[in-house]
């Protein structure tokens, strides 16, 4: 099994050019289902997509893949459609139930794996279902598997979900397109990745209007021209190597291809907690500080403090004076990533949901697991600031996200290598 083996205490200098989001890649893959042709542009050569394009070809769509230039082409040429989406393809990545709302809608059914609890949480489906159902899906679960049915089509109404989640937004928005008449969705998660979705499905004939939390969608035809797209930059991304900038570029680090504007709340709190940052029209600027202030945090959903980014900025937090904490409100078992820096010798207790961070403290090298996706990534800038050798098991988990991680920090004088 792969480990990654950093040497810490480098100082970052250089540049870091920022990925297409894979949140954003993975729905408008999904999306996909619906179209006749797409050529999608600045997709991120990881695990998950490869996992989503697997899917799209086991449903019968053909798929081109032009890993040089981060662009795949997907046609459907509507035969041999399978409206499944097995078991294999979903456990390891959930946004496998995101076809529900393509199928449903335009093949009429769908059999979907139930994705199951993973390491964060129990994460169930049960809000992308309630709005299925809504939709007047006939949804049924047997032997693990979503079964669901619109006979006659889906029919547009007015829901309002009952909390914010991500996914299920983007299951209902995609089964409205098709849907007859009008959809009103209420309290809906806004992150830029579902406004990347809706401008993808704007293209493709879409009639949507996004008002505050509200999205309206009026049943659209589906066009049949090819539909060029290129996906947003990846935010969590950015946030992960702004953090890395703030803990070890003393001189500067750059990092392009991004809109600032879109992190703004982040970029404002890394300012609070003290590092420089220029900000530029496709660039900032990062310029690590002696001293960094304590913060007080809650994550939240768009456009509040990122979930994914819990557990870099508690790597951040270990280096301020004083007491931090870090309030996670998304997921139930996101701090996974605790014990493994406690073993580096951070300072960091947890209450509840909330993790308090006392600063700073010095990281040492050790051997250390990863857990998930942005566990995985925050031990490794752990290992970037820790003295002696980090060795870190299982980064599959880093894989399914982070693209050219390695090549990325090489590039800017980080030692780091995969053993
Ligand atoms: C997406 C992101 C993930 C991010 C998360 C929150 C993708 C592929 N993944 O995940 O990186 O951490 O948003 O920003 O885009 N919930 C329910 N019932 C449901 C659905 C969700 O109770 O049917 C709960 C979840 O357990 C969680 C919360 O709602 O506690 C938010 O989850 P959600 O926004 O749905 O996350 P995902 O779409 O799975």
């Amino acid at each position: 099994m792969q480990k990654l083996l950093i040497k810490g205490k480098k100082e970052l200098i250089g540049k870091i050019s920022i990925s297409g989001s894979k949140n954003a890649t993975l729905p408008i893959l999904a999306a996909s289902i619906l179209a006749n042709r797409v050529k999608i542009k600045n997709i991120p050569l990881v695990k998950d997509i490869f996992t989503m394009v697997e899917l799209l070809n086991f449903i019968g769509l053909k798929t081109k893949l032009i890993k040089k230039k981060n662009i795949i082409e997907i046609f459907n040429s509507e035969k041999n459609i399978n409206t499944l989406a097995p078991y294999k393809l979903v456990k390891t990545m959930r946004a496998g139930v995101l076809v529900l709302g393509s199928l449903l809608t335009k093949y009429k059914k769908a059999k979907v794996s139930l994705p199951g609890g993973c390491a964060i949480g129990t994460r169930p489906v049960d809000l992308h279902l309630y709005a299925l159902k809504k939709l007047g899906a006939k949804i049924k679960i047997k032997n693990g598997y979503i079964i669901a049915e619109a006979e006659n089509g889906l029919k547009g109404a007015k829901i309002r979900f009952p909390s914010i989640s991500v996914g299920a937004t983007e299951n209902a928005l995609i089964a409205a397109f098709k849907a007859k008449g009008l959809t009103i969705l209420k309290n809906c998660a806004i992150e830029p990745e579902i406004k990347d979705l809706i401008s993808f499905l704007k293209k493709l004939g879409a009639n949507i209007i996004l008002k505050g939390r509200t999205i309206t969608i009026k049943e659209s035809k589906i066009k049949s021209s090819k539909i060029i797209h290129e996906i947003i930059f990846d935010r969590i991304e950015l946030g992960t190597y702004m953090i890395a900038g703030a803990l070890l570029a003393k001189k500067k680090l750059l990092i392009d291809k991004i809109q600032p504007k879109i992190i703004k709340s982040e970029i404002d709190i890394l300012k609070k907690i003290g590092i420089k940052i220029l900000i530029k029209k496709n660039s900032v600027i990062i310029i690590k500080r002696k001293k960094l202030k304590k913060i007080n945090i809650i994550t939240k959903p768009y456009p509040g403090f990122p979930t994914d980014l819990q557990a870099q900025l508690m790597v951040l937090l270990t280096q301020a004076d004083g007491v931090s904490k870090i309030k996670e409100n998304i997921f139930e078992n996101r701090f996974m990533h605790v014990p493994e820096l406690k073993r580096m010798g951070a300072n960091i207790e947890i209450i509840n949901k909330t993790a308090i961070i006392r600063g700073p403290t010095k990281l040492n090298g050790a051997e250390v697991m990863a857990t998930d996706l942005r566990a995985s990534v925050s031990l490794v800038l752990a290992g970037l600031i820790a003295e002696n050798r980090t060795l870190i098991n299982r980064i599959y988990h880093l894989d399914r996200g982070y693209e050219f991680l390695e090549k990325k920090l090489k590039n800017c004088q980080a030692e780091i290598t995969r053993v």
